[in-house]
């Protein structure tokens, strides 16, 4: 079934609002997490067309690439390195308004100014992390944080 995107307009938490319903109206019905996260990186970059939009997930002791939209990115991230790494580390929602004074920052591309990288759940455990790039600095903040949680927890498993 095709599947469209209603245009999601106004403010950050207005384009949130449009978006998040129709989210959990897309991975429903699917049972397959690669093909919602797939879905779920197309839905974010059409809605904001950020720089960079995907998930890495735990394989082992590394985090690796698994869908996005964007530009080429690194594959394989480990544990506790940079902001990928850190938040599956600290299980936890990380914030970067200036990736150059993020220690460890891994630069896949040199055109992100910002970045929030989000952990999705099995369990207590980090399963994978959603990661968003901007080209502008400051690009995110607790508005993104809270909407981008949600949108984890619909993709955690308990
Ligand atoms: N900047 C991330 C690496 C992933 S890319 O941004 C897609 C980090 O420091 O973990």
């Amino acid at each position: 079934m095709a599947e469209t995107l209603l245009k999601a307009e106004g403010s950050k938490k207005e384009r949130y609002e449009t978006l998040l319903p129709q989210i959990a109206s897309l991975i429903e019905n699917e049972s397959d997490e690669i093909a919602n996260m797939a879905n779920v990186a197309a839905a974010l970059m059409e809605t904001f067309r950020f720089w960079w939009a995907g998930f890495y997930r735990v394989k082992g002791n590394e985090l690796v690439l698994s869908p996005f939209q964007g530009p080429l990115a690194c594959t394989r991230i480990g544990f506790g390195k940079g902001v990928c790494g850190t938040a599956w580390k600290e299980a936890r929602t990380i914030v970067v308004p200036d990736v150059d004074a993020f220690p460890g920052h891994i630069a896949c591309s040199a055109a992100s100014r910002s970045e929030i990288v989000v952990p999705l759940f099995r369990g207590k455990e980090v399963a994978a992390v959603l990661d968003i790039d901007s080209e502008q600095p400051r690009a995110f903040d607790d508005t993104d944080a809270y909407y981008l949680e949600r949108i984890s927890r619909m993709l955690s498993r308990p």
